[in-house]
């Protein structure tokens, strides 16, 4: 069984002072929950405070991005080494570096592999647009952005990461896909994709995230389908309240 992976994205939001603050306000809430595995992915100068307020919790921490080089002169960037013991997981490709920072499959594609060569556990975004998804694109769009961002990488190691599904039409605006929609794309175009790519056995082990406008409110909807296994969550996951709230909501449907 695939244990539900319900995810905050800070994105550019809290500073580190803040960002103690509201891992303090979640963390008795968060590690209350057994049954489903909850992450916060802050900003990068705040990881080792979050890190810290987090140790001996079942809260895990993500990074919301990285570099695949080891080091180097790369001004404004961060290696994976840096990141290495003060988070298990990090964001790759989300919509909005591919959007503002030029992020491609390829670039996923490197940066996944080098999350495992030090112990960090990507969580793959892919998604299509709104024109793409009115065009009726969503399934080539997807399955590319997978195939892509796997290239190379081991029967084991798929396994073992993320996929968030995040159509970027849902993503800050309110209108979350219907949980049926996203359900379908996950079954068919991702996991389907993963079965393709590497056998049935490890398609039905990689969990695979919805992420775009969900909330305390409608998260139920989405983990009762059977093949969403979590959400990646953006600004509800700014708010102790909210972000426990998903949690312990996914616990009641899935736990
Ligand atoms: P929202 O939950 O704010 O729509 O953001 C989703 C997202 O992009 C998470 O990575």
């Amino acid at each position: 069984m695939r244990k539900p992976i319900i995810a905050g994205n800070w994105k550019m939001h809290k500073t580190i002072a803040e960002a103690v603050d509201l891992v303090r306000e979640m963390r008795r809430g968060l590690n209350a929950v057994e049954t489903v595995e909850s992450v916060v992915c802050p900003p990068y100068i705040a990881l080792p405070a979050v890190a810290d307020a987090l140790s001996g919790t079942r809260v895990g921490v993500g990074a919301q991005n990285m570099f695949w080089a080891e080091q180097g002169a790369y001004t404004g960037e961060i290696a994976p080494g840096m990141l290495e013991g003060w988070c298990q997981y990090v964001i790759l490709g989300h919509s909005e570096r591919r959007q503002y920072f030029g992020e491609t499959d390829e670039g996923v594609n490197k940066k996944a592999h080098v999350a495992f060569a030090h112990s960090l556990t990507p969580i793959i975004c892919v998604g299509e647009d709104l024109a793409q998804n009115e065009a009726g694109e969503t399934d080539k769009i997807v399955r590319g952005q997978v195939t892509g961002a796997l290239v190379g990488l081991d029967a084991a190691q798929v396994s073992s990461l993320v996929i968030a599904y995040e159509p970027i039409w849902a993503i800050g605006t309110g209108r979350n896909a219907e949980p049926a929609d996203a359900n379908r794309v996950i079954a068919v175009s991702i996991r389907g994709a993963v079965a393709e790519l590497y056998g049935e056995t490890v398609a039905q082990a990689v969990r695979i995230q919805y992420g775009g406008s969900t909330n305390d409110k409608n998260i139920a909807g989405f983990m009762n389908m059977p093949d969403i296994d979590g959400a990646l969550v953006g600004g509800a996951s700014l708010k102790a309240e909210s972000f426990v709230g998903m949690v312990t909501a996914t616990a009641r449907v899935r736990g």
